[in-house]
């Protein structure tokens, strides 16, 4: 289904309001402040994301788009997660500030918790939060000790800890939708924070589900809106490269350390790729709950979207 929400109706462009950056979220895994110390650059391009809603793959396309298919791109390297309190940010930012290409970081912050630029460029990834939850318990529950240890012990952690999840994954589904994204963090504030800010010329909006439906055509506008110049005579191998197969089976370039935080190694963080899957385990109430509780949260417009996806059109 395509939803056609026009981004500069009712003369939003004039009256143009940036958002503003009103508190910090840190925990387990995140230390928003780092961004208070970040020099952004005009040109810089920030993707955002709840989590396991396709970010990875996102990065894998702008780096692949900007340096014309090179399969030997270490992308996770290239782009941080900037928000991420590993390493700490007395580490992280002179690495940031050290770069020297086009950078392409990434965050899972809501808004409201990051200092935002008009220059630079944004691109929010929504996923059905179903979506989103399977996939986030094959990496919970996958995950070693070293993430863990990262995790819980590097030094300025604030509040609990992030334990084991548990053996069920309905029970984990009901913890993150009875506590607000727990073990993680809000979901809805997160979409709601981008939604409302999705008519700035400089934020763009892309789904899961159309960048599976269509990935060349994500990446087209992907490279519109970032003003990149594609090289026509690599397209095929730009392409090829940003497919799940080949993600998966280079899983190690892409992936977070090389997936050093899941035993069976950076595979795992490239799953299934696919969508749907609670549809067998979840109940028909189950899923209703979910849905008003969508609605409620986010209003009928951004419910629509993050269930179906479409264009957020010009
Ligand atoms: P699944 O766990 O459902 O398979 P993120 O990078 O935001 O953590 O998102 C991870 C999800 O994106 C995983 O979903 C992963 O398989 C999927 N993904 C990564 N690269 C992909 C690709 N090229 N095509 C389809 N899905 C991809």
């Amino acid at each position: 289904m395509l939803l056609a929400v026009p981004k500069y109706g009712g003369g939003m462009a004039d009256t143009l309001s940036w958002p503003k950056k009103s508190r910090e979220l840190c925990n387990h895994h995140f230390d928003s402040t780092i961004w208070n110390d970040l020099k952004i650059r005009d040109d810089d391009i920030i993707i955002s994301t709840y989590g396991k809603s396709g970010t990875t793959w996102t990065q894998q396309m702008i780096a692949q788009m900007i340096f014309g298919g090179d399969p030997d791109l270490s992308v996770a390297e290239m782009s941080p997660w900037v928000d991420l309190r590993v390493p700490p940010k007395a580490v992280k930012l002179p690495e940031i500030e050290a770069q020297k290409h086009r950078r392409f970081m990434k965050t899972h912050l809501p808004v409201d918790a990051l200092k935002f630029s008009p220059q630079a460029k944004y691109i929010y990834i929504g996923r059905d939060g179903r979506d989103v939850v399977w996939s986030l318990y094959n990496h919970h529950s996958n995950a070693n000790n070293v993430w863990y240890d990262a995790l819980n012990n590097t030094p300025g952690r604030i509040g609990p800890p992030i334990d084991p999840p548990p053996e069920d994954i309905r029970e984990y589904w009901h913890d993150w939708m009875d506590k607000d994204g727990y073990p993680f963090w809000s979901f809805w504030d997160n979409v709601r924070s981008w939604w409302n800010i999705r008519n700035l010329p400089n934020v763009m909006f892309l789904h899961f589900s159309d960048m599976k439906k269509d990935m060349p055509q994500a990446m087209r506008r992907i490279a519109d809106f970032l003003s990149i110049e594609i090289n026509e005579s690599r397209w095929d191998r730009i392409v090829e490269y940003c497919s799940f197969e080949w993600m998966k089976e280079n899983a190690m370039k892409s992936v977070p350390l090389g997936g050093a935080f899941w035993d069976a190694g950076a595979k795992v963080f490239i799953n299934k790729g696919i969508n749907g899957r609670w549809k067998d385990v979840l109940t028909d109430d189950e899923n209703a709950a979910y849905e008003n509780k969508m609605i409620e949260e986010l209003g009928e417009d951004a419910a629509l979207w993050l269930k179906h996806g479409g264009l957020i059109t010009a």
